[in-house]
């Protein structure tokens, strides 16, 4: 490092990056609340690609030299190589990862290296590496989602068909089928693909160049460094830039929402495999033993997936609360994104792929979901519809008669269709025989033929439909 790069005398102990104003190194204390790079250094790469554009952009608008250009690019690279091998030592004193890169180029470029940081400030870097970073992390959810989607309408199209109870309450409520259950996922992850692909459009801004918070005297050019980092468009206002984590917080929102989701099918799954409901099978690899009980099979894979979206609704409370009463521009508060925002994502990346394979993995137990589905009167519904239908009752009167009827057949222990003619005759003299085609569930579910219900026929089409949409949308889509 040449001598003109840290001019005052004294500022040696100070920070190598502001020293400058300052004739003492920081507290341990201030060094330790201050720092972020034990966490921020995952940007590094993000920090690297916003630099070398910004130092393409200097170039080109004259600001500084293109052999600066080009020493400050070459550097930069070596440092993301460096940080890629292993190689690279963060340093706590340097605070975070911007200026731990920054120092190391000047290491390896020399003098060059000062000039980068023309025109910008941490407050703008900071914005950007946090934008490319959620960026990356939002493609990387509509991937996983993809696949998701996937594995639930391909089960779906093959189990179409195969009855199970439909419940509400979590009592047995009417039969339905055990895809058309599974499409209803995929109604619920396509809207969270959707919000995330919305999350991420208004995202795609760049606050490069809007520097500590007023924008820059230099004459950059804000919409080229916009365009070489995949942005639509430059943000409008230097203030709301460098302030705004709306980003954060909606894909947070939409994260925790997509994680709520997750924790009801692994919900389901944990309940459909105890013994009690028996209704699906995990293979051995998804699923583990107990240390003491040697017939235990745990869904604990499942129950992870449904405990994560604490942390990730924990993690949008914090920064709301983070956020809440901030005033413009930048606060130091802003540091405290990082921490919460990059475990959830990773939480919700790790569910994501654990369910996927669990929805993959598992198979139904279909004598167990057809003995199940009509159990608990769950025809109940298609004898009254019966009633209305051939008899012409007014539904209440028939939903009365239906009623007398299951509790007839209650006292009696038998199932609906198992319940003698003459017993429904005794409440409903104009019953005739007519009326045991609706009271299998098989047939229960086949007449369900409305719009979005549960008959075979419209799962398997409404399966096939997503199936070809997903396949022509691709991962990307
Ligand atoms: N590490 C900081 C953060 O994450 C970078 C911005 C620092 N800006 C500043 N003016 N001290 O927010």
């Amino acid at each position: 490092m040449s001598k003109s790069d840290n001019p005052k005398p004294g500022a040696e102990a100070a920070n190598k990056m502001w020293g400058g104003r300052f004739s003492a190194p920081p507290a341990e204390i201030m060094e330790e609340i201050n720092a972020s790079v034990g966490f921020d250094k995952v940007l590094a790469p993000q920090d690297i690609r916003g630099s070398k554009a910004h130092a393409a952009m200097l170039a080109e608008q004259g600001i500084i030299s293109k052999a600066d250009a080009r020493e400050i690019t070459r550097g930069l690279s070596q440092v993301a190589d460096e940080i890629e091998s292993g190689a690279f030592k963060f340093s706590r004193a340097l605070e975070d990862v911007h200026m731990n890169v920054e120092n190391r180029l000047r290491e390896i470029v020399g003098p060059a290296a000062g000039r980068l940081h023309t025109a910008r400030s941490r407050n703008d870097q900071v914005a950007l590496d946090f934008r490319l970073y959620i960026r990356d992390r939002l493609d990387e959810f509509d991937g996983a989602l993809h696949v998701l989607l996937h594995a639930l309408a391909a089960k779906a199209e093959r189990h179409a068909a195969t009855v199970m109870p439909g419940f509400t309450h979590l009592q047995p409520a009417q039969p339905v089928t055990f895809g058309h259950h599974l499409m209803a996922y995929v109604e619920m992850f396509a809207r969270d693909r959707s919000r995330f692909a919305d999350a991420r459009s208004r995202l795609n801004e760049c606050p490069l160049g809007a520097a500590a918070l007023a924008g820059t005297s230099f004459p950059i050019d804000r919409h080229m460094t916009a365009a070489a980092l995949g942005f639509d468009r430059p943000t409008a206002n230097s203030l709301d830039s460098v302030s705004d984590r709306d980003f954060v917080l909606e894909t947070l929102a939409a994260a925790t929402i997509c994680a709520v989701h997750l924790s009801r099918l692994a919900e389901e799954i944990v309940v459909w495999m105890t013994p009690q409901f028996g209704f699906v099978r995990l293979s051995d690899g998804l699923t583990t033993g107990s240390s003491i009980m040697p017939q235990k099979r745990n869904p604990d894979a499942a129950e992870l997936s449904r405990a994560k979206v604490g942390r990730i609704a924990g993690s949008f409370q914090s920064l709301v609360l983070v956020m809440k009463g901030l005033p413009l521009a930048y606060s130091k508060d802003m540091q405290e994104d990082k921490e919460v925002t990059l475990d959830a994502l990773s939480s919700l990346a790790l569910a994501l792929t654990a369910m996927t394979r669990m929805v993959e993995d598992m198979t139904p137990v279909e004598d167990a979901l057809r003995a199940a589905a009509g159990r608990g009167y769950s025809t109940a519904t298609d004898l009254a519809d019966w009633l209305v239908r051939t008899l012409k009752l007014p539904f209440r009167d028939a939903h009365h008669v239906t009623g007398s009827i299951v509790k007839d057949a209650e006292r009696q222990g038998v199932d609906l269709d198992q319940l003698p003619l003459k017993a429904m005759q005794a409440i409903e003299p104009r019953i005739s025989n007519d009326v045991y085609s609706v009271l299998s569930v098989e047939n229960s579910v086949a007449s369900r033929t409305s719009y979005g219900g549960t008959a075979p026929q419209n799962v398997r089409k409404m399966a096939r439909t997503w199936l070809k949409r997903l396949e022509k949308a691709g991962r990307t889509g």
